[in-house]
Formats: C-alpha cells, sequence, structure tokens
C-alpha cells in the first residue's frame, strides 16, 4: 500500500517535471539564437573561431581566457585593434594591457567579423 503511493506520487511528479525541464531546454537552445546567421556573419563566425579564440571566449560575449568580451564592437574598434594595434581616438579601453598582436592579414575579413560580432546584438 505504502509502495504504491510513493510509486504513484513519483509518476505525478515526473509528470508535472517533463514538461518544465522541455520548455527550459527549449527556452535555453532559442538564447543561443535561433536565427540562422547570415553569409557574412557565417564567414565572420569562422575567421572568429581560427584566429581570435585562442586568447578571446568562442562566445564573444563572455570574457576569454586572455582577452575581454568583443560583441558588439564596433567596425572602427576592430580595425584599430587587428590591423594597427591600436584604438580609435578617445576610446576607453576594456584593458589598459597591450598583448594583442595586430593580425593585418585579417583585413579582408574585418566586415564579416564586425558582422559576427554584432549578430548577438539584434537577437
Ligand atoms: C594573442 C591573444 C589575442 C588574439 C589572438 C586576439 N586578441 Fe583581441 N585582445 C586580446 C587582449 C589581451 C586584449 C586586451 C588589450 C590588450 O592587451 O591588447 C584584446 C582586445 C581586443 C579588442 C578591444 C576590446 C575593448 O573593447 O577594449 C578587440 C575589439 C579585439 N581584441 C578583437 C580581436 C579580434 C577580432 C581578434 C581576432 C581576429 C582578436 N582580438 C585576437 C588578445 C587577443
Amino acid at each position: 500500500m505504502i509502495l504504491k503511493m510513493i510509486s504513484w506520487k513519483l509518476l505525478l511528479g515526473a509528470i508535472f517535471l517533463l514538461p518544465v525541464l522541455l520548455l527550459t531546454t527549449i527556452i535555453g537552445c532559442q538564447k543561443e539564437g535561433s536565427k540562422p546567421l547570415s553569409a557574412l556573419e557565417s564567414r565572420g563566425k569562422s575567421a572568429y573561431l581560427a584566429n581570435c579564440t585562442a586568447c578571446h571566449n568562442p562566445d564573444p560575449r563572455l570574457v576569454g581566457s586572455i582577452g575581454p568580451d568583443i560583441a558588439g564592437s564596433s567596425l572602427e574598434l576592430i580595425t584599430a585593434r587587428v590591423l594597427h594595434q591600436s584604438y580609435p581616438p578617445g576610446y576607453k579601453s576594456k584593458r589598459k594591457s597591450s598583448l594583442m598582436p595586430a593580425l593585418p592579414f585579417l583585413e579582408r575579413d574585418l566586415p564579416a567579423l564586425h558582422a559576427y560580432l554584432n549578430s548577438f546584438i539584434k537577437r
């Protein structure tokens, strides 16, 4: 009798819990960005993962192993950093260090990098 009651409670608990778990999973996945990336954003993502994630977080909204979070960076900032190891005039940088090297071979990928880093803001 007691055992029967416990198993009924377990079953009821499972019935109530399952939709909650499913919902949180679905919402969690949507946060990652349900909107597919455009061709330019995808190209930027590849360039980002290949050239930036040694220091910056694979998720550019988060702080990385060495570099700061850089989602939402302007094209001027990305260009100054990647081509000239500098900052746009008057820009208050997130870090005082100068550990990031210039990566001038990425000149042609700057618009794509910019599109990818700003694709998070719209979502
Ligand atoms: C060798 C490590 C390293 C690599 C590779 C690297 N960065 Fe950085 N990045 C840093 C560090 C560290 C900083 C903080 C300033 C400094 O120390 O130079 C920084 C700062 C920045 C900033 C300025 C953030 C702010 O608002 O102050 C931007 C934008 C940026 N990086 C973009 C990139 C992009 C885009 C790539 C890839 C194309 C990249 N970085 C590759 C280490 C790196």
